[in-house]
């Protein structure tokens, strides 16, 4: 059994963040801590950029500073994350071994002077990776400060260069073992690419024209995969030492570069950074959808390891929340299934490239509002952290995502630049949520009986053993519902014949898909009673089989926009949200999925967590929400009977 997020929390939700005390003078020390023991924050992750304060040069080791640090965290009752300081190598290992370094496909090498600028593939950059996390793990393994380990910090470099050049070539002959094999899977008879030996091989490098869609389809899988070695490198010489400490590493949200599934299964805790932008009306749906992933690759319990307090500095313009903003964001985090709740950093700082990102302690000061009410949540979650943690939820649907799908249905060749995935995901992610359905996410080959409802905004990519697998759903009695671009190509990115599977074409009753018509920009298309988006589909049906919704109008005039075949829907266009909602409604009603409280006014949140019902109002203005029977609010200890108003972005946690 590997430990988990509960032997880092011990009944608590953690709470806290991002801890770089090196930018601060030791006086402020002592302040962090009594500002954090107030706030009652009782988790920082320590260490995450101080490769250089810890190595200055080459194999010398500066520890006493976070020594007293962690002696420190400890005297206060604070607990520490520790991470490994892999994400930010020193100068000196740059300008020593440009081997390190990585190079993008146009050639440029990436150099120190940001953060990121290793190479998965490098042996020196392991080699130096390897012996600090060795000499960490040895120090700090001990100490009773230390909760759990931090490996790196959001993995997500690429390299082209020279020696993850020879990476992907030993990874391709692993795979492949055969060139004929590789010729064959790559389709090099096009364009005359046939390869005749391993070393003719490349990364997908800049070339005059597009690129071979499944060499750079491998490409991808080889990067995460490299990626994840390094993870697994560093994760393991902490678990040599530590074999009963939890080991994470924060994901980006809904990030492209790595397979987020395969990864979480070699975690013990899976984490995830989220940053919403604060002034998107849909910011809040976005941020279920990423928990919802994150649970889903937890399979229960998930970190929140870093959030923003108020503005981050990325965006083209950065807005701080407004008051109430960031309670209700991280209590939704609670809702669906955080144990931890943190931020990206604890205080604000005022050099660097983040000096405008900002803090739990902002510019203002333990004055300011931010802190107040950081302060303010962290004594709420001390208040319901025994009555949450650990508890699961229970969705009876299912949506799929797959991250080989993803990068394979991103390549340049494509029919339409207008569809991106993560659109697609978060317009069908918003129609569940709008209508109050729980939703997991899951893998398109994973046992999927449990779900009374699957749903698959659009996997272009399914292996054959993902197609059984949606079928054996189907014939077992569940309910599918498949957005358009679905089962187009095999694991090779090889379209299928027909242009879809052809199981599939028949579980749908589609006789021929004739052609794509993708939409332009801000373009509809008729369909009856509802209009659609960003694509459609001359389909032909099979005669008898499916009940259809047809396109109104325009070229595809009375073909089917929408086909019903038994419990298989196939929707071949992105119906407005409204549309969208409606059919996922009533499809899930006919599934026997009911919503998780009826009646909701719009832009209230209800969200069942083990016993504790969560009412989040994601809008400005007071509403009323009808809850029968009796509860008490654990937020402010109230009894509620029949029925409570929440203010403006108000949360209530009611135990009946
Ligand atoms: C994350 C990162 C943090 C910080 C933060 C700013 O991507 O892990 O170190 O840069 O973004 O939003």
């Amino acid at each position: 059994m590997r430990p988990t997020l509960a032997a880092a929390g011990r009944g608590r939700i953690l709470f806290g963040g991002d801890y770089n005390p090196e930018q601060w003078p030791e006086e402020t020390w002592q302040d962090d801590v009594r500002l954090m023991k107030d706030a009652r924050v009782n988790s920082v992750t320590l260490g995450v950029f101080s490769w250089s304060k810890l190595e200055p040069e080459p194999g010398a080791r500066e520890f006493g500073w976070l020594d007293r640090l962690m002696d420190l965290m400890h005297e206060g009752g604070i607990g520490v994350v520790l991470a490994t300081p892999t994400a930010s190598p020193p100068p000196w290992m740059g300008r020593l071994h440009p081997d390190t370094l990585p190079r993008d496909a146009d050639g440029r090498t990436e150099v120190w002077g940001g953060r990121q600028h290793f190479s998965h593939s490098s042996a020196t950059y392991r080699r130096y990776a390897a012996a600090i996390t060795e000499d960490l793990a040895a120090r700090y393994g001990t100490h009773p400060a230390l909760t759990m380990w931090h490996i790196n910090n959001e993995y997500c470099t690429f390299d082209y260069g020279d020696e993850a050049a020879a990476a992907f070539r030993r990874w391709l002959r692993e795979k492949y073992r055969t060139l004929d094999a590789l010729n064959s899977a790559w389709g090099t008879a096009f364009w005359s690419q046939g390869y005749d030996t391993w070393d003719g091989i490349l990364p997908p490098r800049h070339a005059h024209y597009l690129k071979n869609p499944a060499q750079v389809l491998d490409f991808r899988r080889f990067t995460s995969d490299m990626l994840l070695e390094c993870f697994t490198a560093e994760r393991d010489i902490v678990r040599r030492h530590t074999p009963h400490t939890p080991v994470t590493s924060n994901f980006m949200p809904l990030w492209i570069g790595q397979d987020a599934w395969r990864w979480a299964e070699q975690e013990d805790v899976v984490s995830v950074d989220l940053y919403p932008d604060p002034r998107d009306p849909l910011g809040g749906q976005r941020g279920a959808l990423v928990q919802d992933l994150t649970r889903s690759q937890a399979r229960g319990p998930w970190m929140l390891m870093e959030q923003a307090a108020g503005p981050v500095n990325w965006r083209g313009v950065n807005h701080p929340k407004s008051r109430g903003l960031n309670r209700l964001w991280s209590l939704q985090a609670v809702a669906r299934g955080a144990d931890a709740v943190c931020y990206f950093q604890w205080r604000q700082s005022r050099q660097g490239a983040e000096k405008f990102h900002s803090g739990m302690v902002s510019h203002a000061g333990e004055h300011g509002r931010t802190y107040q009410e950081v302060r303010q949540l962290g004594h709420e979650l001390a208040r319901i952290g025994s009555s949450v943690t650990g508890s699961q939820i229970v969705s009876d649907v299912a949506i799929l995502h797959d991250w080989h799908s993803w990068w394979a249905g991103a390549h340049e060749g494509r029919l339409s630049a207008e569809v991106d995935l993560p659109e697609v995901l978060t317009a069908w992610h918003r129609a569940l949520w709008e209508a109050h359905l729980a939703t997991d996410f899951a893998h398109p080959e994973h046992d999927l009986s449990g779900y009374r409802l699957v749903v698959v905004p659009q996997l272009y990519l399914l292996t054959d053993a993902a197609v059984d697998n949606l079928l054996r759903y189907v014939h077992g009695g569940g309910t599918l519902v498949c957005g358009f671009l679905t089962g187009v190509a095999d694991e090779d990115d090889r379209v299928r014949p027909g242009g879809m599977d052809a199981r599939l074409r028949e579980l749908f009753g589609i006789r021929t898909l004739h052609e794509w018509w993708p939409l332009e920009a801000g373009e509809t298309v008729e369909c009856e009673g509802f209009r659609g988006t960003l694509w459609s589909e001359e389909i032909e049906a099979e005669p008898g089989v499916a009940r259809t919704v047809p396109y109104r109008g325009g070229e595809l005039d009375g073909l089917p926009a929408v086909l019903h075949n038994g419990r298989a829907w196939y929707v071949s266009t992105l119906p407005e949200p409204e549309a969208l909602r409606e059919l996922l409604a009533s499809v899930a009603e006919g599934a026997g999925v009911r919503p998780v409280l009826a009646g909701l006014p719009d832009g209230v949140e209800a969200v069942r967590r083990g016993e504790l019902l969560f009412l989040l109002n994601h809008g400005r203005e007071p509403v009323t929400v009808e809850v029968p029977g009796d509860h008490r609010e654990l937020l402010g200890g109230e009894k509620v009977t029949g029925s409570l108003t929440l203010g403006r972005y108000g949360v209530a946690v009611l135990r009946s």
